[in-house]
């Protein structure tokens, strides 16, 4: 089968010498050599991430960590803030978890406003909030620094941040806006094939975490710490030292890149995508919470999403459908990862070649 560029919201294209990485010859979890490249390629990511924190790397996708985060940074209650399917899973994961949790739902399209954050948090019943920095069904962006003088205000409650379909494609200025736990996948803007997921772990969420009882164990946020501190960047169980070598080539192409350069290029390639959409259709969400990386359009042309896909794939291309309840009512394009301006604009000429949109 010829490979079909992806302009779908993960898995992402994965550049040819970060494939190849994958394939580097085997070497023991436990060996010295493996030692130096989880703290190599910890020092790489706290860079991108602007953190001191420790890097927690879990070989599963970012859900797994989702799980750890809300598992074992809340000791009394947690509040997720959902703007679309993905805020709505962390919700799902902290009830199949047992873990106590409440959920405030954003009019879909809409953000989460820092107004109701406070709403919320001034009522003392939570030690823990999520926040979805991207949300992928709904192509949602909530800015991160909106919410600072809000959680400034909460010093005991934790805040953990889904940013799995943002991290490496924006700038997440962890530690300057106070975000205690950050998650994120490999399979988005960090580019990477699926299967590894890592987080940042502030010691405000460390000293929680030590306060709630039952982490559960794979996903136990303080084992992963421990690990890395006692063994020395280690992983508690068998890591996919496959990604591990991808994501150190894949650090050192986006150091080579520029962080500056690599932002700059995701908001050129959104600015892009977003005027084609309001020329041709509309934007899902409310403009000015647009994502930069993932762009839902309203089909208000009534076709079929799912055979335009087929028409694409005949030249090599595809995007997404909507997703869950959006299907056929949107579809999405992400701009994402390593994709360039002039794929993206591939990618819309075919669209507008296929539609004879005019
Ligand atoms: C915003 C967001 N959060 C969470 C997830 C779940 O991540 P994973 O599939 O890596 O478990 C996704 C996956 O698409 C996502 O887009």
């Amino acid at each position: 089968m010829p490979h079909k560029k992806l302009f779908i919201p993960g898995p992402t294209e994965v550049m040819p010498e970060v494939l190849s990485a994958m394939s580097t010859p085997m070497i023991g979890h436990r060996s010295g050599e493996y030692t130096e490249l989880q703290k190599r390629v910890t020092e790489k990511v706290q860079k991108l991430a602007f953190t001191s924190n420790p890097i927690l790397f879990s070989a599963s996708s970012g859900s797994g960590l989702m799980e750890g985060a809300i598992r074992c940074c809340t000791a009394k209650r947690a509040i997720v803030f959902s703007v679309g399917t993905f805020g709505n899973r962390w919700f799902e994961i902290a009830e199949g978890n047992g873990v106590p949790v409440d959920k405030e739902e954003a009019e879909w399209g809409k953000g989460t406003t820092p107004e109701i954050v406070d709403q919320y948090l001034s009522t003392g019943k939570y030690d823990c909030a999520t926040i979805t920095n991207s949300e992928t069904s709904t192509g949602v962006m909530n800015q991160l620094e909106q919410y600072v003088p809000v959680f400034k205000k909460y010093p005991d409650v934790v805040w953990c941040i889904d940013a799995v379909s943002s991290f490496a494609g924006i700038k997440i200025e962890v530690d300057k806006l106070g975000v205690d736990v950050m998650v994120t996948s490999s399979q988005k803007c960090l580019a990477l094939p699926p299967g590894l997921s890592l987080a940042t772990f502030s010691p405000k969420a460390e000293e929680r975490a030590k306060t709630v009882k039952n982490r559960g164990y794979y996903f136990d946020l303080l084992q992963l710490l421990k690990f890395i501190r006692e063994k020395g960047f280690q992983y508690p169980s068998t890591m996919s030292v496959s990604h591990m070598y991808a994501l150190d080539t894949q650090m050192d192409r986006i150091i080579k890149e520029g962080f500056d350069a690599r932002f700059k290029r995701h908001k050129e390639m959104a600015a892009v995508v977003q005027a084609w959409a309001k020329k041709y259709w509309a934007l899902y969400p409310e403009e000015k919470v647009a994502s930069t990386t993932v762009s839902c359009i309203k089909n208000t042309r009534g076709i079929n999403v799912a055979d335009l896909n087929k028409e694409l794939g005949k030249r090599g291309l595809t995007l997404s459908n909507g997703y869950g309840k959006l299907k056929e009512q949107t579809f999405r394009i992400a701009h994402m990862g390593d994709l360039q301006v002039k794929d993206v604009q591939e990618l819309l000429g075919a669209v507008e070649d296929i539609l004879k949109l005019k």
